[in-house]
């Protein structure tokens, strides 16, 4: 009997999330045709583009088709039209963080890749990036002070009083942490925790807990480092880091600082995963709604959001290293969108260069 077709929920959503996601889907094709893995796309409204038809960011109908599929392909949301919702009904806010909740996602991995070939799009200074870099964050995302109890406003007599609630039970800690010591395995082999553990007492139950993790993976390194500093040696040294494992909130700031010294947002995938197999996959950069619809973004995230799809979500890891070698092939060889093109180099659209990177994979040749 043919395996059965990967069920794949796309939410291309907003901005550059349609274009981008049409781009990525010749890649696909070209993975489908070279390795016979049949992915089954099945689209759905989500962000923006879901308020305008069905007056929420995260109908039911969108979720149901979540629910009966392996995995989610998200594209990216939000956008100038929606920004004057209330911030709780915006796209962002309404859409990915109940997805994360209902589907227990409690794992968020962010790789922050340089490409030694693109180290002039790091904002850091050459020295600091020579060779590129290979960072992955491992943020919690389903808790800490995004969903903490008790959480509100209230009248007082003097104003209001708003509280946010940074609250953590031993076993979200240690399944996330399993998470980033079996990331490190398959790495540098150095996990360091990212915390803030001479103030909170939270940060306390994290190191407690994640020395615990770590006596059960005695080929990996542990390392603490308070997130202040962690954020100042993330701009001096990046490449110091193998994989940094975040709370929540600390998770959100450092990956996108991280992305922001890999230099471009448009390259960095990322994947949420709970228990099992399912995950969501989606670009780390936004919806870009100033070149959207103008096919110049790059698709380059979008594509390896399928890479990591297919390999964790799907098992095929053989597929995901041809994708990951299409798209380190055609930048070794000099291909660009605007975002990474350097002065007097030539850049290339959204779906030549995702055209590109299926050729590649179609002639099942990844560098050279
Ligand atoms: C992210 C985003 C979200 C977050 C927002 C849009 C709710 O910044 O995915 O990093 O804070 O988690
Ligand atoms: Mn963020």
């Amino acid at each position: 009997m043919a395996e059965p077709k990967g069920r794949v929920a796309v939410l291309a959503g907003d901005g550059i999330g349609p274009e981008v996601m049409t781009a990525t889907r010749e890649v696909c094709g070209a993975v489908e045709k070279a390795y016979g893995f049949q992915l089954e796309w099945r689209d759905g409204l989500v962000g923006g583009a879901a308020i305008d038809a069905k007056g929420k960011a995260l109908p039911a109908e969108t979720v149901e088709l979540c629910r009966s599929s392996k995995a989610v392909l998200f594209g990216s949301v939000g956008g100038p039209k929606w920004e004057s919702l209330p911030p709780n009904e915006q796209p962002e806010r309404a859409a990915l963080l109940p997805l994360r909740k209902i589907f227990g996602l409690y794992a968020n991995l962010r790789p922050a890749v340089l490409y030694p070939e693109l180290t002039e799009c790091s904002p850091l200074r050459l020295e600091r990036v020579a060779g590129g870099f290979d960072v992955l964050v491992v943020r919690e995302l389903t808790g800490g002070l995004y969903f903490g109890q008790p959480k509100g406003t209230e009248k007082t007599e003097r104003g209001e009083r708003a509280v946010d609630t940074m609250v953590y039970e031993t076993h979200e800690i240690e399944r996330v942490a399993e998470v980033a010591f079996l990331a490190a395995a398959g790495r540098k082999k150095r996990v360091t925790l990212v915390d803030k553990a001479n103030v909170l007492e939270s940060s306390l139950l994290w190191r407690k807990v994640v020395k615990g993790v770590a006596a059960k993976h005695p080929g990996i390194a542990l390392d603490f480092i308070y997130v202040d500093n962690a954020a100042m040696q993330l701009v001096r040294e990046p490449g110091r880091f193998d994989v940094l494992l975040c709370e929540n909130l600390f998770g959100d700031i450092l990956s996108d600082e991280a992305a922001a010294v890999a230099g471009s947002l448009g390259m960095l995938p990322s994947a949420s995963l709970g228990e099992g197999s399912f995950g969501l996959y989606e670009p780390a950069g936004g919806s870009a709604p100033d070149i959207a619809g103008k096919g110049v973004a790059n698709p380059i995230a979008q594509i390896l959001s399928v890479a990591l799809m297919l390999e964790m979500s799907f098992g095929k890891r053989e597929e995901a290293v041809a994708i990951r070698g299409a798209v380190a092939g055609a930048i070794h060889e000099g291909w660009r969108t605007g975002d990474i093109a350097m002065k007097g180099e030539k850049a290339v659209g959204t779906r030549e260069m995702a055209q590109e990177i299926a050729r590649r994979v179609a002639l099942g040749r990844g560098k050279g």
